[in-house]
């Protein structure tokens, strides 16, 4: 009864997340409003700003003694005694993408994969909060490696490294914020699950039962008695800088790639970070030239995931087998074909429960009356953003990201009649496995 209780509750939560980003891209232009902000791509919270400065933590030190030659493996041996040449079927598995396309959702395929599977939400929430630095964002130099080094540590159940980045820091390896804490069931289930401790606070704590602060120990123990691992990140700028994990004896790394249409992506963000896209917005309506400074980010951000995708689709030796790119918009129209294609690249068996989740999550839209009624099918679904985004801006995303959407084939809107021709899609079909 729980447990039904339980899966139907998450998958109501993800499929809100999705809706989130298909309905709420339709209200785009009736937010359009002329004040003036910077813009960061980041989600972060104002707090975070002068957490670099001052800090008493040496946790850099750390860090870049890998730096200084962080492509050898042989590093991360002599990191700590290493058992045999591999991993003993154990998968280690990358969701890597950027905010709002769609990472949730897919990073569900392995949340609600069972109980075989350990599953970390973002877990470099924390390393990017510290190092975020005063003029916003973060350095890549000093944050590439300690992403890769927390993501290292972590694919192997040690959460020592993670723990010298969270905020407040942990007592006696407990801490009571870890960000989303609730978006992994792995942390929220027996025996990590401690029982509930009334005066304590705790901000991301877990939502279908009430636990006690999180005990990391207990989360590394349980971790090691799981048979796969995933994390998903939003954080990761390139996937080059991970070559040492995929090239780590212990870890077999698989890194899925997920990416969607910039345009829709910006027509995302304008909603969700409403804030930090002031200056798009009032762009959008008036003759204004935007600050080179955001295309600039725009561009920057486009050109890693095309850099990273580029890399990971000419298969190197270091990236062979290793990697794969999804399309956004080929999930939210075949989910279950796609999720069984996943499966298959990392070679887990695709379980019933996920197939079941996947199906209810799915149908749930024809189901459920009132907040989904409106959902129309899913091809439609996923280029509703045309219908609500200036042109101006299209032609300016496809200026600035060009070589990306070739890649990844997302057609360019000629005219404002063909963004939004109905009849014609803009998004080609392409097989990169
Ligand atoms: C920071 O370090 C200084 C000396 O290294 C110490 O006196 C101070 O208490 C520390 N502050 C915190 C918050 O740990
Ligand atoms: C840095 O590493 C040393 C030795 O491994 C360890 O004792 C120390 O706690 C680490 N510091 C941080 C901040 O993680
Ligand atoms: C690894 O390190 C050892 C000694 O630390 C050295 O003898 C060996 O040549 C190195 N191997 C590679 C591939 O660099
Ligand atoms: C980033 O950090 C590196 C190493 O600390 C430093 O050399 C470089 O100047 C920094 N870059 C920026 C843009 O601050
Ligand atoms: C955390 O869990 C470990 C392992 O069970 C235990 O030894 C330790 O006492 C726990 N820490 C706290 C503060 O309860
Ligand atoms: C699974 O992947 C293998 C190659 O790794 C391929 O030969 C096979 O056809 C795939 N199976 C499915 C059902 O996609
Ligand atoms: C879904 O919408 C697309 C585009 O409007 C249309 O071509 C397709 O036939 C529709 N599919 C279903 C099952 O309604």
């Amino acid at each position: 009864m729980r447990i039904k209780y339980a899966v139907s509750v998450i998958f109501i939560v993800a499929l809100v997340i999705i809706e989130k980003e298909n309905n709420i891209i339709s209200k785009v232009s009736d937010k359009l409003s002329p004040k003036l902000t910077p813009l960061t791509p980041l989600l972060r919270p104002t707090a975070s700003v002068s957490s670099t400065q001052g800090h008493n933590r040496s946790v850099l030190s750390n860090i870049s003694q890998t730096e200084i030659s962080p492509y050898r493996v042989n590093n991360s041996i002599q990191e700590s005694p290493s058992p045999a040449s591999d991993a003993g079927g154990r998968k280690h598995i990358l969701l890597l993408a950027t905010t709002r396309t769609g990472s949730s959702f897919v990073g569900e395929f392995f949340n609600q994969q069972g109980s075989n599977m350990f599953y970390l939400f973002e877990p470099l929430w924390h390393v990017e909060r510290m190092l975020t630095v005063e003029s916003g964002g973060t350095n890549a130099t000093v944050a590439g490696p300690a992403y890769r080094d927390v993501l290292r540590k972590l694919f192997l159940c040690d959460f020592s490294l993670l723990e010298s980045f969270i905020e407040p820091q942990p007592h006696e390896h407990v801490t009571s914020f870890l960000f989303r804490r609730e978006s992994s069931q792995s942390l929220c289930e027996d025996p990590i699950c401690t029982p509930f401790v009334k005066k304590e606070f705790e901000r991301y704590h877990c939502r279908l039962r009430r636990c006690g602060p999180l005990n990391l120990t207990l989360a590394s123990h349980s971790c090691k008695q799981k048979k796969h691992l995933a994390i998903k990140s939003v954080r990761v700028r390139q996937l080059e800088t991970l070559r040492p994990l995929a090239e780590d004896p212990r870890l077999d790394m698989k890194f899925i790639q997920l990416v969607r249409d910039p345009r829709a992506v910006l027509a995302s963000r304008m909603v969700a970070f409403s804030n930090k896209y002031k200056n798009w917005k009032k762009w959008a309506m008036e003759r204004d030239v935007p600050v080179d400074d955001e295309v600039r980010k725009l561009k920057g951000n486009c050109d890693n995931i095309r850099m990273s995708a580029e890399i990971g689709l000419k298969q190197p030796a270091w990236l062979r087998g290793r990697y794969m790119l999804v399309r956004y918009e080929d999930i939210a129209r075949f989910p279950m074909s796609k999720a069984a294609d996943m499966y298959n690249f990392t070679s887990l068996p695709f379980s019933s429960k996920l197939e079941e989740w996947i199906l209810k999550s799915t149908q749930a839209s024809k189901e459920v009356t009132g907040l989904y009624s409106t959902q129309k099918n899913s091809s439609e679904q996923v280029e509703k953003w045309r219908f609500s985004i200036p042109f101006k801006l299209v032609q300016l995303v496809e200026k600035v990201c060009g070589p990306a959407m070739t890649l990844f084939g997302y057609r360019f809107a000629e005219n404002k009649e063909m963004l939004t021709d109905k009849s014609v899609s803009l998004i080609e079909e392409k097989n990169f496995l």
